[in-house]
């Protein structure tokens, strides 16, 4: 069998268990991007992934999907400055104040995976995560500044743009699998795991405290 083939069986049957993998190296605290950083070097000398599928369609939608990541989380930068500074308590200002130091990881991660694929970094305009943040900022203009009544809307506008994350990263992780491109596919897995945290935390403190405080404020 030719290394290639054999590489790409192997790739298929360790498929499955790539979200395994990615738990387990930050479970032993291995953050592997450094060792993803060598690797995709001599990746990249050798082989750039998904080189031998450019000209099927499933490559090209897959390719204008991450493209429409790069723009949304670029988008999402500069928004959660300003979520940031129009949330109340100072829990969901520092929620927002982490999010934007991670999401600015995840611009940075895009970008790496981009260079895996021996891809020029272009982004395409998201015209949903554009609706999201109309209404969002929507929200910002017709709550009260203070109240935490901004903050219980905020959080629904936050995890809606989570959602639409977390579809896009789990279609396109899925379809890196199925393509055998194991390293793009462990990095989107990284940010999609991230944004799931993310979510799971708004939720948290949503549920813990900021919607009974909204309930208890006076009107
Ligand atoms: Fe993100």
């Amino acid at each position: 069998m030719a290394k290639q083939d054999k590489e790409a069986t192997e790739n298929k049957s360790n498929a499955k268990n790539t979200n395994g993998k990615a738990a387990n190296n930050r479970k032993n605290g291995n953050d592997s991007e450094d060792t993803n950083n060598t690797s995709m070097k001599n990746q990249n000398e050798e082989q750039y992934e998904g080189s031998d599928q450019k000209d099927s369609p499933l490559y090209k939608f897959f390719l204008s999907g991450l493209k429409d990541m790069l723009y949304a989380e670029n988008k999402l930068v500069d928004a959660l400055v300003e979520m940031e500074e129009a949330a109340t308590t100072e829990e969901l200002k520092d929620a927002f104040e982490d999010h934007h130091l991670v999401t600015k990881k995840h611009v940075s991660r895009l970008k790496k995976v981009f260079a895996l694929l021996n891809e020029k970094e272009e982004e395409k305009e998201c015209k949903a995560i554009l609706g999201l943040l109309d209404e969002a900022k929507e929200i910002i203009k017709s709550t009260e500044e203070g109240t935490v009544t901004r903050d219980v809307a905020l959080i629904i506008a936050a995890q809606k743009l989570e959602h639409y994350e977390i579809a896009s990263y789990g279609g396109l992780a899925q379809l890196a699998i199925t393509m055998d491109m194991d390293k793009v596919a462990d990095l989107l897995e990284r940010t999609l795991e991230e944004e799931e945290a993310t979510d799971v935390y708004l939720t948290e403190i949503a549920e813990g405290s900021i919607n009974m405080e909204a309930d208890e404020e006076d009107y």
